[in-house]
């Protein structure tokens, strides 16, 4: 990929090309809008979400070879209901309506929608009659995933109806002359084994898109991006050793080269030996001037008597500015800064959808936005996978690509309901050692979402060791699966892996004597303890 980096005028018209291939989703309010963008992608083509209400001018300035009509929560006859302007159905670009989508596009063109007795909620069973362009080459009884309570029963006037369910008698149609296609099941969601080929059918053989676009050819578009965003000018990242600032930071650095200086804030709440692996990967291995600002003594004694969650977040967030600022400072104030908001951080923020709900406390360690710097953003057009598939492209190393996600404010929100002393922290970063020892050499670690370790601060329990009688620190497990850590599981680690641990982190630390598992899902907990 290196060389197809170093591109010229001719490789970013490719560029260019490849995005006049993209398919918009038109996001009509459903869970899975995201997860459809997703599949698009990775079945080669580049697709963006974008409201329902987008203006036809840009979507006809977008010139897309498809449209997708995501599922949504409403009714179609319920006031306010999200609704389907027709002439997004006359563009002569070929329209694919999910759930919702297909009611909606069912509902403007004058076939028969109503509200079904039952409902259809989960696993179904699809029966495909007649298999059009739609399911050509497909089995024609496939299992798929429904979640509906509207339902058609007449496909509109010049379509065909394609296939059944038990609850919807048209569970699928097409209208190949006005290229219009509709199913009930969500493609998306892998409960429909044949989901992504429902979807292939549709970019491939109807759209004609030319299924070749990769997150590698995001990270050309934006390396020539930065090129003429940044000129010759100097950037500066806030490396935290996580996989979004890490792939942001080698972009810039692929673009511009020693323009960019990165910073490692070292504020002395990171697990063990975490701070040499990103010094080891970035200074050593791939040569990017890094500065690490050592601040462990300032963070500790901004630290020193805060108990209070929120007080501990505010404390190290304003401290990493004023780290950060000075770093800045003495490297001439660099007029660019490098940060690695995600698609989905776009999304939330209402840039995609529409929608506002930006989560609240998760960007301490992040920076103001009245900070003097122009923002300089790779990774706005990727998803969270695609950034790691980036990053491997760029010759990450797999632990590096792979790291679970890590708070901000680091061990001192697990560090809970008392101080963070530097004892507390190495008993915490000692546990977290044993704790991440066993997962990675149990092959579980990519399985899991997070797993850490947490430190009630002020407790201690009574215990037996050597004939003697102990009193000694708790330490809880925590380990958790999920898909965006909106909502999470608690792992079922398997018992011998926890006997491992548990004998593991009281028989090498020896202030520890109890070690328990957290078995609370989010909701009604959260991942973290404070
Ligand atoms: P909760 O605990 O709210 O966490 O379920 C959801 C995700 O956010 C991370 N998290 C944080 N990240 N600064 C961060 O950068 C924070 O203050 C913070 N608090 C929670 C948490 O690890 C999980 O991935």
């Amino acid at each position: 990929m290196t060389d197809a980096l170093a591109t010229g005028a001719a490789e970013r018209e490719q560029v260019t090309e490849a995005k006049t291939q993209e398919v918009l989703v038109l996001d009509f309010g459903g869970q899975y809008s995201q997860l459809i963008a997703r599949r698009v992608r990775e079945c080669g083509v580049f697709s963006e979400l974008l409201p329902h209400h987008v203006p036809l001018d840009e979507v006809r300035r977008r010139a897309p070879r498809g449209l997708i009509l995501s599922g949504g929560p409403a009714s179609v006859y319920s006031d306010g209901a999200p609704r389907l302007r027709s002439e997004l159905l006359e563009l002569g670009i070929p329209v694919l309506g999910i759930c919702y989508g297909m009611q909606a596009m069912a509902l403007e063109l004058g076939g028969r929608v109503e509200s079904a007795p039952v409902g259809e909620f989960g696993r179904s069973e699809l029966t495909v009659h007649e298999h059009g362009r739609l399911f050509a080459g497909l089995p024609s009884e496939q299992r798929c995933w429904m979640s509906h309570r509207d339902t058609v029963f007449e496909p509109p006037a010049g379509a065909t109806a394609l296939a059944s369910s038990s609850e919807s008698p048209v569970a699928a149609f097409e209208d190949t002359a006005r290229g219009l296609y509709g199913i009930q099941f969500h493609p998306e969601v892998v409960h429909t084994p044949y989901g992504t080929d429902v979807l292939r059918r549709f970019l491939d053989d109807i759209c004609g898109c030319d299924m070749s676009w990769s997150a590698a050819s995001v990270a050309e578009e934006q390396i020539a991006r930065i090129r003429e965003q940044v000129g010759d000018g100097r950037v500066i990242c806030g490396l935290s050793g996580g996989v979004d600032s890490s792939v942001a930071a080698l972009l810039v650095h692929r673009a511009v080269g020693d323009q960019l200086t990165c910073v490692f804030v070292d504020h002395g709440l990171m697990r063990r030996n975490e701070g040499e692996q990103v010094v080891a990967a970035f200074r050593d291995n791939f040569h990017v001037p890094l500065i690490v600002a050592n601040a462990e003594e300032r963070f500790l004694a901004r630290l020193a008597g805060v108990t209070e969650p929120e007080q501990k977040r505010k404390l190290i967030g304003a401290e990493f500015i004023r780290v950060f600022e000075e770093e800045a400072a003495k490297l001439g104030n660099p007029k660019f800064l490098v940060q690695g908001t995600l698609y989905s951080d776009v999304i939330e923020s209402g840039g995609g959808t529409g929608a506002a709900t930006i989560k609240s406390h998760h960007n301490v360690g992040g920076l103001p936005e009245d900070l003097e710097f122009e923002l300089v953003e790779p990774l706005r057009m990727l998803f969270k996978d695609e950034v790691r598939a980036v990053g491997a492209e760029l010759g990450m190393s797999e632990r590096l690509v792979w790291r679970q996600p890590f708070p901000g404010p680091g061990l001192a929100i697990r560090i809970v309901g008392g101080e963070v002393t530097r004892e507390r922290l190495a008993i915490l970063r000692d546990a977290d050692y044993v704790l991440q020892d066993e997962i990675r050499s149990a092959g579980l670690y990519r399985d899991l979402w997070q797993s850490f370790c947490v430190l009630p601060a002020d407790l201690r329990s009574v215990g037996v060791q050597g004939d003697e009688r102990s009193y000694g620190y708790v330490v809880v497990i925590r380990a958790v699966t999920s898909d965006d850590a909106m909502t999470a599981d608690w792992a079922r680690l398997p018992y011998d892996l926890l006997e491992r641990v548990a004998s593991r982190m009281i028989n090498e630390i020896p202030q520890v004597n109890r070690v328990t598992l957290d078995i609370t899902s989010k909701p009604p907990g959260t991942i973290e303890w404070e």
